[in-house]
């Protein structure tokens, strides 16, 4: 392979087939993936200016995620792996959102410490090197995003939530309420979220509905600081715990403009590098995908086409 540049990054959002039903339906995702992903691949190749044949190799995601999607996708990999006879290397989603960092600073170079904060997972991983990564902590019951895509469908904010907390709470106050931070024992980097999303509907019943309405943005602004306090302070203290200056911030809720700023304050005010990808490679993107497949690829690793979709599949079993 040679020198890498990103030619193209299409981005196909499902958010208005889902909107109306206030999450995501896994059969809508998956007709959608079947029915848009051939254009959005031409639209890709358009935008690169290239053809199928002058491609060299082929990344897709194969879990962890919703089955129907993995399927479409993975198929179509293959599909075109065969037809066009170049390389395949199936992409442990995880590990993409790790790679993600690696779009925009190509000199983040482990061992660093990333938080990797998504709608299905929360976990703060040791990247040892490239490929080898050492999860030191995950949540035990929700997901970041899914506390924030929760806490917002209880403040009527819609779907998705989490861009919808992170604009409201941009007038709110941070302070008016102090939700539990959730640490859980001191030196441990598991985290919990579930409590508080108990939390904030238990204050939010308290209430009066016209006290509630009048202080959404404040409620939310609350509750975003309460989430943004553990997973920087519990960031910073696992790189502190092994003697590193370099953490990375990635997955969909890397997007949160509140946990930016805090990362990037605590950064600076205790000497750390912080690397935070720019927001459309924070939630899902062929780019990081792509990025981590070239990786490997270029270290000579293949997939062969008994590669399977696995809708669970843990860090630990990287890229195949
Ligand atoms: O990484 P991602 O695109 O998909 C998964 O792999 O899960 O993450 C999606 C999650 C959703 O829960 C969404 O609400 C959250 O990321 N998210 C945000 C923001 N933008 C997306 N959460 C907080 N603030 C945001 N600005
Ligand atoms: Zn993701």
């Amino acid at each position: 392979m040679n020198e890498e540049s990103l030619l193209s990054n299409i981005i196909y959002s499902q958010n208005d087939i889902h909107r109306p039903f206030g999450g995501v339906v896994p059969e809508l995702a998956s007709r959608a993936h079947l029915q848009t992903l051939i254009p959005t691949i031409e639209a890709a190749f358009s935008d690169a200016g290239l053809r199928a044949s002058e491609i060299e190799g082929i990344s897709v995601t194969f879990g962890p995620g919703l089955i129907g999607a993995l399927l479409v996708g993975v198929n179509m990999a293959k599909a075109m792996s065969f037809a066009l006879d170049i390389p395949l290397l199936g992409v442990n989603h995880l590990e993409g959102h790790l790679f993600a960092i690696r779009l925009d600073h190509p000199e983040a170079e482990p061992p660093l410490v990333s938080l990797l904060v998504s709608g299905g997972h929360t976990l703060l991983v040791l990247i040892e090197q490239w490929g080898r990564y050492n999860v030191l902590g995950q949540t035990i019951d929700d997901a970041a995003g899914e506390a924030f895509d929760k806490v917002a469908k209880m403040l009527d904010l819609g779907y998705p939530g989490g861009p919808a907390i992170d604009l409201i709470a941009q007038n709110g106050d941070p302070g008016f309420h102090q939700f539990p931070r959730s640490w859980l024992e001191a030196d441990r980097f598991d985290f919990s979220f579930s409590g508080l999303k108990t939390s904030v509907l238990n204050y939010i019943g308290s209430k009066h509905s016209d006290f509630v309405k009048s202080h959404v943005a404040d409620i939310a602004a609350s509750f975003q600081s309460a989430v943004a306090d553990v997973l920087v302070g519990k960031t910073f203290k696992a790189a502190n715990k092994f003697g590193l200056k370099r953490v990375a911030l990635t997955g969909g809720v890397a997007r949160n403009s509140h946990l930016r700023k805090r990362c990037m304050e605590t950064a600076e005010e205790s000497g750390f590098e912080i690397y935070l990808p720019q927001p459309e490679y924070c939630t899902d993107n062929a780019a990081m995908i792509g990025k981590a497949g070239l990786f490997h690829l270029s270290n000579g690793r293949r997939s062969d086409y008994s590669l399977e979709a696995i809708p669970n599949l843990k860090l630990d079993t990287v890229s195949r």
